[in-house]
C-alpha cells in the first residue's frame, strides 16, 4: 500500500483523545488542532462527549466516516483491541504511540499488533513512538512543539526524545520540515520503506535518519533500498550506539542490532548515504541540501573579507576534498578592479578587512559569469566598516541572479547571528563558521559524486 494517504490523510482519529490537558493523547489532539490540519479529527474515548470543542467517539466504530489514520494512545493492555476495531472500521494506517512492546520485552504482543494489521491490511507506524508530523498537510500528531518551521527536511528517528527535543531545536534554528517520523520499534513500517515514500515526495529535498540499528537479517535489503532511494534524494544517517558501551545502551533503547560500526560504514558507503559525525553537521548538510539545488560542478572559490577565515576555509575544503580552481589571469584581472590593490585575486579571494558591500557583489558578479567557478564558499568577519545585516539583505536580493550553488559562513557577535538568519530565510544556508560551510558544500558535492554513481539506479 502507498503510504500518501498516512502523509495525506481525509481523517484522522485519535484513540486516547484524553480530557486531561497532560496528558499524551490530549496533547497529540491539540497539537492537531492547533497546527491547522484541514482534515476531519476524530477524538475516540469512551468516557468523553466533547474534547477541544470537538465531538469525542466512545469507539472508532462509532464514526460515520472513513477514517485514513488512527493515532493510538491509550495502555499496551487496551492497543489489540482498538486496533481491532480500527481493522474492522476499515483504517489505513495505525500510529501506536503506546510503549511496552518489544522494547520491554513484550514482543508478543507486538507480534499480535502486526498479526491484527495484516488480517486487516492496515500498516502500523510505531509501537513505542511520539507521532508523526507533515508539514504540507498541516499535521503534527506527535506531543512534541506545538508549531514545525515548514520547509524541505524531512525527519526521521528511532529516539522519540531526541525526537521531541530536536522539534524546539529545528524551531529554534529556524530549520524548515517537512515530514517528520518517530520509528520507534519499527514493528512493521521502517526507515526505508518510508524513505523510499519520501524519494518521491516533492515537498522533501533532504532525508535525515538518527538510526540506532537495523533488525537483524535486514541489512542487504537496507543497502539495496537505500541505493533506489538516494538515485533519487540524498539521505544523511546519524549513526548512535557505535562506541561498545553505546552499543549495549541502543539494544536496550529500540532493542535493534547496533553492531560494529565499521559494518555500518560500510552498509553507508555502499548504499551512498552520507554518514555524519554529529546532529549538528546532520542538521548542517540538510539546511544546505533544503535550500540549494544539487551543484552541476565542484569547481570552488572561496571570497572573504577576512584573511584568517579564508585559511581555515582552504583547510577545511582540502580535508573535504573540495577543488579549489586557480582563477586564470583573464578571471584575475577582473578580480582586481573589484577589490583594493592589497588584496588577494588567488583562492581564497580576498577582499580584505576594508571590504564594503559593494565590493562583494561585484566579485558575485564575476563569480557568476565566470566558466571557472561552480561554487562558492562566501566568508565574512564582523569589521568596523562592514555592517553585516546589510551585507546580508544585499546578498537575499542579490541571489535571486545567481544561479550558482553559495553557502556562506558568517563570523561575529550578535548582528552576525540576524545575519545568518536573515540569509538562511532568504535561500543562502549560513553557519556560524567556515568549517561548517565547508563541510555542508563538501556533502553535497559528495552526494553528486554519488549520484551520478548511482544514476539510473532508480
Ligand atoms: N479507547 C479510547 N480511549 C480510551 C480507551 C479506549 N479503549 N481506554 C481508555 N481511554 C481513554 C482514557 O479514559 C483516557 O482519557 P481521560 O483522561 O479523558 O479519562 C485516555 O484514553 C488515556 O488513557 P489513560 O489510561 O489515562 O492512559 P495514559 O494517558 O496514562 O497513558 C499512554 C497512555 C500515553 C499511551 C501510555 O500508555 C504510554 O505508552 N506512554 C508512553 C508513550 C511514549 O513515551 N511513547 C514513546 C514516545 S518516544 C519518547 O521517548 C518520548
Amino acid at each position: 500500500m502507498s503510504l500518501s494517504r498516512l502523509f495525506n490523510p481525509r481523517s484522522i482519529a485519535v484513540i486516547g483523545a484524553s480530557r486531561n490537558p497532560d496528558k499524551i493523547g490530549h496533547v497529540i489532539l491539540r497539537n492537531l488542532v492547533e497546527y491547522g490540519y484541514k482534515g476531519k479529527i476524530y477524538p475516540v474515548n469512551p468516557s468523553a462527549n466533547e474534547i477541544l470543542g470537538l465531538k469525542a467517539y466512545k469507539s472508532v466504530l462509532e464514526i460515520d466516516d472513513e477514517v485514513d489514520v488512527a493515532i493510538i494512545a491509550i495502555p499496551a493492555d487496551k492497543v489489540l483491541e482498538a486496533a481491532e476495531e480500527c481493522g474492522r472500521k476499515g483504517v489505513k494506517f495505525l500510529v501506536v504511540i503506546t510503549s511496552g512492546f518489544s522494547e520491554a520485552g513484550n514482543e508478543e504482543g507486538e507480534k499480535k499488533l502486526v498479526e491484527v494489521a495484516r488480517k486487516y491490511g492496515m500498516r502500523v507506524l510505531g509501537p513505542n513512538i511520539f507521532g508523526y508530523a507533515y508539514t504540507p498537510s498541516r499535521i503534527n500528531a506527535t506531543f512534541g512543539t506545538k508549531d514545525i518551521a515548514v520547509g524541505g527536511i524531512s525527519f526521521l528517528t528511532q529516539s522519540g526524545a531526541l525526537g521531541i527535543a530536536l522539534m524546539g531545536w529545528t524551531l529554534m534554528e529556524e530549520l524548515g520540515m517537512a515530514a517528520l517520523v518517530s520509528l520507534g520499534n519499527m514493528s512493521d513500517l521502517d526507515a526505508t520503506e518510508i524513505s523510499d515514500y519520501l524519494a518521491d515526495d516533492e515537498n522533501t529535498k533532504v532525508i535525515t535518519i538518527y538510526l540506532e540499528g537495523l533488525k537483524p537479517g535486514t541489512g542487504k535489503a537496507f543497502i539495496e533500498k537505500m541505493r533506489r532511494v538516494v538515485a533519487r534524494k540524498p539521505v544523511i544517517v546519524i549513526k548512535a550506539g557505535k562506541s561498545t558501551r553505546g552499543s549495549m545502551a541502543a539494544a536496550s533503547h529500540t532493542g535493534s542490532l547496533a553492531g560494529s560500526s565499521r559494518i555500518y560504514e560500510a552498509a553507508f558507503k555502499q548504499a551512498g548515504v552520507l554518514e555524519a559525525s554529529t546532529v549538528e553537521e546532520m542538521f548542517d548538510w540538510a539546511r544546505a541540501f533544503s535550500l540549494l539545488e544539487i551543484p552541476r560542478g565542484d569547481k570552488t572559490v572561496i571570497l572573504t573579507n577576512g584573511g584568517g577565515v579564508g585559511v581555515l576555509a582552504t583547510d577545511a575544503a582540502e580535508k573535504y576534498n573540495i577543488p579549489l580552481i586557480d582563477p586564470s589571469n583573464e578571471l584575475k584581472n577582473k578580480l582586481r578592479k573589484v577589490m583594493p590593490w592589497y588584496g588577494s585575486v588567488r583562492n581564497p579571494i580576498d577582499l580584505t578587512g576594508g571590504a564594503l558591500v559593494d565590493n562583494y557583489v561585484k566579485a558575485l558578479e564575476i563569480l557568476e559569469e565566470s566558466d571557472e567557478v561552480d561554487n562558492i564558499i562566501l566568508l565574512y568577519c564582523r569589521t568596523a566598516v562592514l555592517d553585516p545585516i546589510e551585507l546580508a539583505k544585499t546578498l537575499a536580493e542579490f541571489k535571486k541572479k545567481l544561479s550558482k550553488p553559495i553557502v556562506a559562513g558568517f563570523v561575529g557577535g550578535a548582528d552576525v547571528r540576524e545575519a545568518i538568519r536573515i540569509l538562511n530565510k532568504n535561500g543562502i544556508p549560513t553557519y556560524p563558521s567556515p568549517e561548517r560551510a565547508v563541510s555542508s558544500l563538501a556533502a553535497m558535492l559528495e552526494y553528486r559524486r554519488i549520484r551520478s554513481r548511482l544514476g539510473g539506479v532508480a
